[in-house]
């Protein structure tokens, strides 16, 4: 998902000396994603751990590592270097150069730029669990938030050194996350907002070995979880049994049968958009076999009673106190789109249905695109044909303008 809210955006990364310096090459990969531009400072402990030519490779920019080299002073010299991108982030920060900042002090590239910058510095500290919790390093990150250094707070885990506890770097991702809010937070028009989506098939058994399913591949449904987190949503993925992976950023939960589904979504509320995206099985088998149903010879096939499953949409859309502002539908058909949608609209009490033409000549199920109404109160909006993931971004930006 190729968001662009950093673009034309200019971070000078630290990388200082740690085992989770490796998580520094994601990093420079996921700004770089985005179009923001990376200089990167490697400290000479550092580079027990990446290569200049790694970060050089990833950054597609010069790598600086040496105080005193004339060339790189010639070229640009460390006070300029400090001042020409609008972040100085330090990643991994281990506890030697958070020191160093706190104390003020200059013997290296880094912790030189560090003191000589007039641009917002962001640190993520990575350390064994100890190191982070002693005094010391609690009184330098007191003194650097007070000097309003902005701080990625360490993950609590295993560390590398076999101990337990909080210490580890945080994710490339939650470091992106950080980066975007200091430099683009219009971009994130749905942060702060809780959003839950639905997606893929449900299975419902027949027997321990058997099930009725369908051909919802889950790839609308993922990518609209993927873009609703792009803006800034905290999303919870309700997921039925697919095999395109998880989404980055998104809580998924994991179910199989609508009825687990129902439970999953009702445990999301309170919400404040909700987007159904899944293709719930409509039947269930009314007693599945607890053992597998064998063949007996000469006998009739075995007739399956079938009992309706619960409508999840119907059921959070009800009106209640519990109904999320925003409700969307998808209304899949073979026949009479826009008649079933705005029959679904209606009968569901959702918000907007998107109506899609799922006839097997239009490739959409399980295929990569997708071609959309959206069906309103309003009216019918009709949209060209798009990748999924471009139909995922448009609609998450609809979302985000409705819910203001
Ligand atoms: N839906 C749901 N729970 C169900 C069935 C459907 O939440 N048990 C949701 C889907 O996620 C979708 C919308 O309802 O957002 C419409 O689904 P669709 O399968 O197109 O409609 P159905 O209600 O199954 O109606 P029909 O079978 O008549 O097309």
């Amino acid at each position: 998902m190729a968001a662009v809210s950093l673009s034309g955006k200019r971070v000078l990364l630290v990388v200082s000396g740690g085992i989770a310096a490796y998580k520094a090459l994601e990093l420079i990969r996921l700004l770089r994603r985005q179009g923001c531009g990376v200089t990167c400072v490697l400290t000479d402990n550092g580079g027990q751990f990446v290569t200049p030519l790694s970060l050089q490779a990833l950054s597609e920019s010069k790598v600086y590592t040496d105080l005193f080299s004339l060339t790189d002073e010639s070229e640009m010299g460390h006070i300029q270097l400090s001042r020409a991108a609008d972040l100085l982030v330090v990643a991994p920060a281990t506890a030697n150069i958070l020191a160093k900042m706190a104390g003020g002090m200059a013997d290296d590239l880094a912790s030189t730029v560090l003191l000589a910058t007039d641009k917002p510095v962001l640190v993520a500290p990575a350390m064994n669990v100890r190191m982070w919790l002693h005094p010391a390093t609690q009184a330098n990150m007191a003194t650097l938030k007070q000097r309003g250094v902005q701080v990625v707070e360490p993950n609590e885990g295993a560390m590398a050194c076999n101990e337990f506890g909080p210490g580890r770097l945080a994710e490339p991702p939650e470091i992106v996350a950080a980066i975007e809010a200091l430099l683009a937070p219009g971009a994130k028009p749905l942060a702060g907002r809780h959003a839950l989506v639905t997606s893929g098939p449900t299975h419902e058994p027949i027997d321990p070995v058997r099930y009725i399913a369908n051909r919802s591949s889950g790839k609308q449904g993922h990518a609209i979880a993927a873009a609703l987190a792009e803006l800034g949503a905290r999303v919870t993925l309700v997921a039925g049994p697919v095999s395109v992976p998880d989404p980055r950023g998104v809580t998924v939960r994991h179910v199989e049968t609508a009825a687990e589904m129902l439970d999953a979504c009702q445990s999301a509320l309170p919400v404040d958009v909700a987007v159904f995206a899944a293709a719930v099985a409509d039947w269930r088998v009314e007693q599945a076999a607890t053992g597998k149903i064998k063949k007996q010879p000469g006998a009739a096939p075995p007739s399956l009673a079938l009992t309706p499953n619960p409508d999840i949409l119907a059921t959070i859309a009800a009106a209640g106190p519990r109904r999320p502002r925003l409700v969307v539908g998808f209304a899949a058909e073979t026949d009479d789109l826009m008649a079933n949608a705005q029959g679904k609209l209606k009968r569901k009490n959702a918000d907007w249905i998107v109506a899609n033409d799922v006839s097997p000549e239009t490739g959409i199920m399980g295929g990569a695109e997708n071609a959309v109404h959206i069906v309103s109160a309003a009216g019918i909006e009709t949209w060209p044909r798009l990748a999924k993931d471009d139909v995922a971004r448009r609609l998450a930006k609809r979302i985000a303008d409705a819910l203001g």
